[in-house]
């Protein structure tokens, strides 16, 4: 399927009630896409509908409702594995993207590791695939490696068969960096991984929303990501798991569903996936998902990130013209549509808080990397995060409105 380019940006807009609105008086440019995006109405009826003619908790029911239920939980299982390339089974369904890694540190690496072993990440991970491994080091004694970046904020890949000995037993990595946009080589990090017999989880959040990802192609072990950066509902992330690597993973939370049989002093568990889904889950926003897919399955992925590559060269260009310093890697089929930059004569709150006055909603802060930003000698950054929904007139509408900004401050 391919798509014109032409047929992003504005034209998809009307399948997102929000765009409707204003803020400030101004139509909304929603530039904030790394932190979630918006839902096109199918996503928003779906869980309308959900609610209106099927509610029924799923899997234990016998009536009509809970049986529809089920279909449609299960039925967003399959939608999920066919658009990773993973069998339904491999798909175990989260709270979002920070659960599924916590659940392979706390699930599998808890009981896996030893003391002395190490686990390799890189310098740029967001807060989620770095806190659960900094408090599980601290347990059981672990070492941490990270994998350096260099000046454009890419991994130095000439590291790698010295960071990955035969003490690495885990490499968890991000795809795409929240902060800096690039795009991680994580083939040749997996390669390198295989080569002494380490597992490795991808941090797949800021990628799978504009990457399409075959984990089998892939051969990662474990890849996390969540919903509500593609399209979906907040709520819901997924923990794609090789069945080997999920066969080696306790459940961390335990409950009604996960079980098979319980007495008063044991417990066998339920098969895999529904063994790591303690409790009655979310279902509505897993429903909803499946719409989010079929919308991103009815484009065409190479055009939709050429498409976010134009935008973030127009707006790297206009935003360097400007006198900011921007992030990451030059070449723009190296990053995806994130773009952060600094400047001298505004600090990034001051100038979230101007551009929101012309309705241009863009992050300011530390995008949950403190030590990425501690490593650039940052405390904050401003990001622009680009999507299918965007276009050249959204990146006009920052850079007018960052004019403003630099003629009020600089
Ligand atoms: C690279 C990366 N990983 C993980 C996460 C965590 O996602 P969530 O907050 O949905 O769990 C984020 C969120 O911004 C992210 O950017």
């Amino acid at each position: 399927m391919t798509t014109a380019i032409q047929t992003l940006g504005a034209s998809l807009r009307k399948d997102f009630p929000i765009f409707s609105r204003k803020v400030h008086g101004k139509r909304v440019v929603y530039l904030d896409n790394a932190a979630t995006t918006q839902k096109p109405l199918s996503v928003i009826e779906a869980l309308s509908r959900y609610y209106s003619t099927m509610n029924a908790n799923v899997h234990r029911g016998i009536h009509t409702l809970a049986e529809e239920a089920t279909g449609a939980y299960e039925g967003a299982r399959k939608a999920v594995a066919r658009f990773l390339g993973a069998r339904p089974e491999e798909v175990v369904f989260t709270k979002n993207a920070t659960e599924a890694i916590n659940f392979v540190a706390l699930g599998w690496a808890r009981h896996r590791l030893k003391r002395g072993d190490a686990i390799v990440l890189t310098e740029m991970e967001h807060h989620a695939n770095l806190v659960p491994w900094i408090l599980l080091a601290r347990e059981i004694g672990l070492e941490l490696r990270y994998i350096p970046i260099d000046a454009e904020g890419k991994l130095r890949l000439e590291t790698l068969a010295k960071l990955i000995d035969h003490k690495v037993r885990l490499v968890a990595l991000v795809h795409a960096s929240n902060v800096l946009g690039t795009i991680n080589p994580v083939e040749a990090v997996i390669e390198e991984a295989k080569k002494v017999g380490a597992k490795v989880l991808v941090d797949a959040a800021q990628s799978l929303p504009h990457l399409r990802v075959n984990v089998r192609a892939l051969d990662c072990d474990f890849l996390a990501f969540s919903a509500h950066k593609m399209l979906g509902p907040t709520g819901v992330g997924v923990l794609y798991g090789k069945m080997d690597a999920l066969e080696e993973t306790v459940p961390v939370l335990g409950g009604g569903e996960m079980i098979e049989r319980v007495t008063y002093d044991s417990v066998t568990f339920n098969q895999i996936p529904w063994r790591f889904e303690a409790g009655t889950p979310n279902i509505a926003d897993v429903i909803a998902f499946l719409p989010a897919l079929a919308y991103l399955e009815s484009l065409d992925s190479k055009t939709s990130i050429q498409h976010e590559q134009n935008l973030s060269q127009a707006a790297i260009e206009a935003l360097e013209r400007m006198g900011f310093r921007v992030l990451g890697p030059k070449a723009p089929n190296e990053r995806v549509g994130v773009v952060s930059w600094t400047s001298e004569f505004a600090h990034p709150h001051d100038t979230a808080t101007i551009l929101d006055q012309f309705g241009v909603a863009v992050r300011a802060g530390h995008h949950c990397a403190q030590p990425l930003m501690h490593k650039l000698g940052l405390a904050a950054t401003t990001r622009a995060s680009f999507y299918i929904y965007n276009d050249m007139d959204d990146v006009e509408m920052l850079i007018e409105a960052l004019k403003e900004v630099r003629s009020y401050f600089g």
